[in-house]
């Protein structure tokens, strides 16, 4: 279980870094929660601040913004971030008078699965999931997140995790491998993958597991030529290293608990296992009657902000009401 701390902004003037990041479908996610002054907000995923910042700027005190995040790194960006921008506020801030008040801010280092057992009665006025890595995991090689850089064979969010993925490449049998590399990573060519990973052992870095993939699966057509041929693989292995398809439902399944009435949910998914799941857990919670929906189809993200952010090119954007 994370650790839980209460911020105020007073007396923090350190700065954070924060370089390359950009918020994914920013204006969209801030417009569906409706930020209601005064109210407490909850983000599922923190990561460096940047959703959470314009959701504790219009929230203002006495609101709370309640931030879940499994990363402790992430977590100590945010919370320098909202301290160091938040300490312009307060009842002497000189800012426009609308932010003069900054709201109480929680952080914790656990995952967003936990919410249920956290809150048993309906606290929030919305929760927003911002899924997936953020730009500092990418981008910082030792976390072995990317095939890009060469580093460790890591992939844990939360580096108290028992299991890396370098000991899934190393100790999961071939079978099981193939599998978890299909379903994740919905990888048509998996069987020949984990053959050629196995027969590879031991790999330890992302450029050796990446040279064997890309040895192995030659891309089908065109299409697949487009994107270099360990993305699913590195995909599966996260998403296994993580289980974050299993936080995810646990998040959808205690969200309709935790939300007051009115209160809304947002999600922001970034590949199509995430999506349909939140897809199908919201529509069945409407059939129940528990919320209404926002969003028949999901939002994306317009051409600006794609050639701005390449990563919103994915983003697919849901919400609901709770009745
Ligand atoms: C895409 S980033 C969020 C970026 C954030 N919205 C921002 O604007 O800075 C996703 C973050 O969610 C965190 N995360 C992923 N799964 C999580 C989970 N189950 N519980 C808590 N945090 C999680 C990751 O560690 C990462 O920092």
């Amino acid at each position: 279980m994370g650790e839980g701390s209460t911020d105020t902004p007073q007396g923090v003037g350190h700065g954070g870094s924060e370089a390359g990041h950009v918020p994914v479908l920013l204006k969209e996610a801030i417009d569906f929660l409706a930020v209601r002054r005064g109210g407490t907000y909850i983000d599922a995923t923190v990561g460096l601040g940047g959703h959470s910042w314009e959701i504790a700027r219009r929230l203002g005190a006495p609101g709370h913004l309640i931030g879940f995040d499994k990363d402790p790194a992430a977590l100590e960006i945010a919370r320098e971030k909202l301290h160091l921008r938040g300490a312009r506020f307060g009842p002497a801030g000189s800012e426009g008078s609308s932010e003069k008040e900054f709201p109480e801010v929680t952080l914790l280092q656990a995952s967003f699965a936990e919410i249920g057992e956290r809150f048993s009665s309906a606290v929030a006025d919305g929760i927003l999931a911002d899924l997936g890595v953020s730009s500092l995991q990418l981008n910082d090689a030792a976390r072995g997140f990317s095939f890009q850089a060469e580093g460790r064979l890591d992939m844990r969010m939360n580096p108290q995790e028992e299991r890396t993925a370098e000991q899934v490449v190393n100790q999961v049998d071939e079978v099981t491998l193939a599998n978890l590399i299909y379903e994740f990573g919905e990888e048509r060519r998996s069987r020949r993958i984990a053959r050629a990973i196995v027969r590879s052992r031991p790999i330890s870095t992302t450029a050796q597991l990446a040279a064997v993939i890309s040895a192995a699966a030659r891309p089908m057509n065109q299409a697949e030529r487009r994107i270099h041929p360990a993305t699913r693989t590195f995909q599966a292995l996260r998403i296994f290293v993580n289980h974050e398809l299993e936080d995810l439902r646990e998040l959808l399944q205690s969200a309709p608990q935790v939300l007051k009435p009115g209160g809304r949910l947002v999600i922001i998914s970034f590949h199509s296992l995430e999506d349909r799941i939140v897809k199908d857990a919201m529509r069945e919670a409407a059939k129940q009657g528990e919320y209404k929906l926002l969003t028949k189809k999901p939002v994306t993200a317009g051409e600006d902000e794609i050639d701005r952010n390449p990563r919103a090119r994915s983003a697919k954007l849901r919400a609901a009401e709770r009745v």
